[in-house]
C-alpha cells in the first residue's frame, strides 16, 4: 500500500512537472521590494596587433529598490534605484570604486522581459531587432522548481548579434545571455553574460556573472 501510494505521488509528479511546461511570468512586487545583487565581472582586452593583454575584475554588490510602480494595477513599468554596497576592482581604482559607491541610477525594473509574449513554453523561440538594430533570438530553454529560491523559475537563452556605428566606426557585438527568471516576480534570479566587441585593434571579451543573494519584500522573504 505504501509503495502504490509512494508510486502514485512520483507518477503525480511527473505529470505535474509535465503540466507546468507552460507559464506566465507575473509582477509580484510592491513598491519598497529590494533585490540585492552579488555581481562579479571580468574584462579581458587584446590588442590584436601587440598581443598585449589586459585584465580587470569588478566585484559588486548592490541593491535594486522599487521607487516608483507607474501601474500599480498591473504592476508592469516599475523603475528601480540601483545603489552600491560593495565595490571592489582588481587592479585596485580607488576613484572608480567611490565613483560607483556614490552612485545612484534609475532604471526600469524587468527591462529584458518581451513584454509581448505572454505565456511561455520550453522551446519556444523567437526573434526581435533593439533599438540599435541588433539582432536578438530568445530561446526558453528550461521551467523548473528552482530549490535555492524556493521558486518557479524559467531560464532564457539570449543571443544578440550586430555591429553598431559610432563616430565612423562599425562595432561588432556578440552576447551571449543565460538568464533564470523567478516567474513569480519576473526579477532576475542568476544571469550569466558574455559580450565580445572588436573596436578597430581591440579585442574586449567581458563575462558577468550576478546572482540575487537577497529579496526583502512587504509579502514573504526568500
Ligand atoms: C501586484 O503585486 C501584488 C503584490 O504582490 C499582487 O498581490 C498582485 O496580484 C500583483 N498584480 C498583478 C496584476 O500581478
Ligand atoms: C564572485 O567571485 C567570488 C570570489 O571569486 C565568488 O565567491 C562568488 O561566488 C562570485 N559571485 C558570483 C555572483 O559569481
Amino acid at each position: 500500500m505504501k509503495v502504490y501510494i509512494t508510486l502514485l505521488f512520483i507518477f503525480s509528479l511527473l505529470l505535474f512537472k509535465s503540466i507546468i511546461a507552460s507559464v506566465q511570468i507575473q509582477n509580484r512586487y510592491l513598491l519598497g521590494d529590494k533585490f540585492t545583487y552579488a555581481e562579479n565581472q571580468s574584462t579581458t582586452t587584446i590588442n590584436i596587433l601587440t598581443g598585449e593583454k589586459k585584465v580587470q575584475q569588478q566585484e559588486t554588490i548592490y541593491i535594486e529598490h522599487i521607487v516608483e510602480l507607474n501601474d500599480p494595477l498591473t504592476n508592469t513599468s516599475a523603475e528601480i534605484e540601483k545603489t552600491y554596497k560593495f565595490v571592489r576592482f582588481t587592479p585596485p581604482d580607488e576613484r572608480a570604486a567611490r565613483r560607483l559607491l556614490s552612485q545612484r541610477t534609475r532604471e526600469f525594473f524587468q527591462k529584458e522581459i518581451e513584454l509581448s509574449v505572454s505565456q511561455y513554453s520550453v522551446g519556444q523561440r523567437w526573434f526581435t531587432k533593439s533599438i540599435t538594430n541588433l539582432d536578438k533570438l530568445i530561446t526558453v530553454t528550461r521551467i523548473y522548481e528552482n530549490d535555492e529560491y524556493n521558486t518557479e523559475a524559467i531560464s532564457f537563452d539570449i543571443e544578440t548579434v550586430g555591429s553598431i556605428t559610432t563616430l565612423g566606426h562599425t562595432i561588432p557585438h556578440h552576447y551571449w545571455i543565460k538568464r533564470d527568471i523567478d516567474v513569480e516576480t519576473g526579477a532576475v534570479l542568476s544571469e550569466e553574460t558574455i559580450k565580445k566587441t572588436t573596436v578597430i585593434y581591440q579585442r574586449t571579451t567581458d563575462i558577468t556573472t550576478r546572482k540575487l543573494i537577497k529579496r526583502e519584500t512587504h509579502i514573504h522573504d526568500l
